[in-house]
């Protein structure tokens, strides 16, 4: 197969890279070789992948249109996508989070073609099922109490977006 892996000179990317390589697939991998940790190792990973045959790099922004589309059209045509450019790290998603919407919303959007298709996998150990927030400190510092349950929250935003969705959509975010 001939597969465009991102976020080839990453811990996860580089690994998938190299396992693909060694079952005789060709890998044309994407990375932007960013500084949120150093480089070097960055590097490192990707001269291993390079001493491979069967290894094309192209240094590409997932966040840029025009060069992702590009790399696409020059090595056309794929048999799989897979994406594991991101900016992972949780302190530094609090300091830039804009890299972080640029990179894991924009860039991941930029990879999705009309043939894109989904499938569901089975649960992995590491997926996380539900995620919620400690209001403790919200109460103690604030006195704040929730009013209403979580669902009944739920259901109202939507309850309110659908009534307001004629001009609620054109509301555009920064
Ligand atoms: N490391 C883990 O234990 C782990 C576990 C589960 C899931 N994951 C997921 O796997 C993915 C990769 O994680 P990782 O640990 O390999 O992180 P990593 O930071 O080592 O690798 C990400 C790679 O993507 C590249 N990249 C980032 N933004 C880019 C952009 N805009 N354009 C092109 N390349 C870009 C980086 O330069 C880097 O080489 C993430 O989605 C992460 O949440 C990681």
């Amino acid at each position: 197969m001939r597969i465009l892996l991102t976020g080839c000179a990453g811990f996860i990317g580089a690994k998938t890279a190299e396992l693909l390589l060694e079952q005789g697939h060709q890998v044309i991998g994407i990375d932007n070789l960013n500084d949120a940790y150093d480089p070097k190792l960055k590097w490192w990973r990707l001269r291993q992948l390079q001493a491979h045959p069967s290894f094309r790099f192209v240094q590409v922004d997932i966040s840029e249109w025009t060069p992702t589309w590009r790399v696409f059209g020059e090595h056309l045509p794929y048999d799989a996508v897979i994406n594991l450019a991101a900016r992972a790290g949780v302190r530094q998603s609090v300091e830039n989070p804009w890299v972080y919407i640029a990179t894991n919303t924009t860039g991941a959007l930029n990879l999705l073609g009309r043939q894109a298709v989904w499938r569901t996998e089975p649960m992995h150990p590491a997926d996380v099922k539900a995620t919620w927030a400690d209001i403790t400190k919200a109460r103690s510092l604030l006195g704040w109490e929730p009013q209403v349950s979580v669902e009944e929250g739920l259901r109202r935003s939507v309850e309110w977006y659908l009534e307001n969705r004629d001009w609620a959509k054109e509301v555009v975010l920064p």
